[in-house]
């Protein structure tokens, strides 16, 4: 069997952060009319609940990814990586912070929204991961 590096880790708990980040946030989105429907009680605490795993994702995705940007050695990168990796930083930034103007906002549409900025960037933010791991 192929030797677990410590790259390996690390870009395994780099991934897992963004599968709870993406993926909790693009399933979330899809249960919420259901969770409407199951009564006015419902959404809150299962959304309260879910907030806290995905800022938990997020952190790591923080950690790891000052991790990531030491183990390659922006140095040795070359001017396009660290531009993608920029535009990749912004875009993170963007993700965490429509994450909590929408935690934050109680007008509905205001609420949709920042809810879906967060989502369409943490997207865009794991494209730019792939394209930086290559
Ligand atoms: C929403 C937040 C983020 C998502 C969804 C995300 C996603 C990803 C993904 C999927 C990869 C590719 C892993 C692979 O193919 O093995 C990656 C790589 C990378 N990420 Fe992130 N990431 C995020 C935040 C960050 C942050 C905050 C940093 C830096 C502080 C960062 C730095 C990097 C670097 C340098 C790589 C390349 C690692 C390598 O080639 O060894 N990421 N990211």
């Amino acid at each position: 069997m192929l030797p677990i590096t410590v790259d390996d880790v690390r870009l395994f708990a780099h991934v897992l952060g963004a599968t709870i980040w993406v993926g909790g946030q693009l399933i979330f989105s899809t249960l919420v009319p259901t969770l409407r429907r199951l009564g006015p009680d419902v959404l809150r605490p299962v959304a309260r609940q879910l907030t806290r795993l995905l800022w938990i994702g997020f952190a790591v995705l923080i950690v790891t990814g000052l991790w990531n940007v030491v183990a390659v050695d922006l140095a040795r990168q070359s001017s396009a990586y660290r531009a993608t990796l920029m535009v990749k930083l912004a875009v993170v930034a963007l993700s965490g912070g429509a994450a909590f103007i929408h935690t934050r906002v109680a007008e509905p549409r205001a609420k949709a929204v920042w809810g879906a900025t967060s989502g369409m960037t943490a997207l865009l933010a794991l494209l730019l991961g792939v394209v930086l791991a290559g």
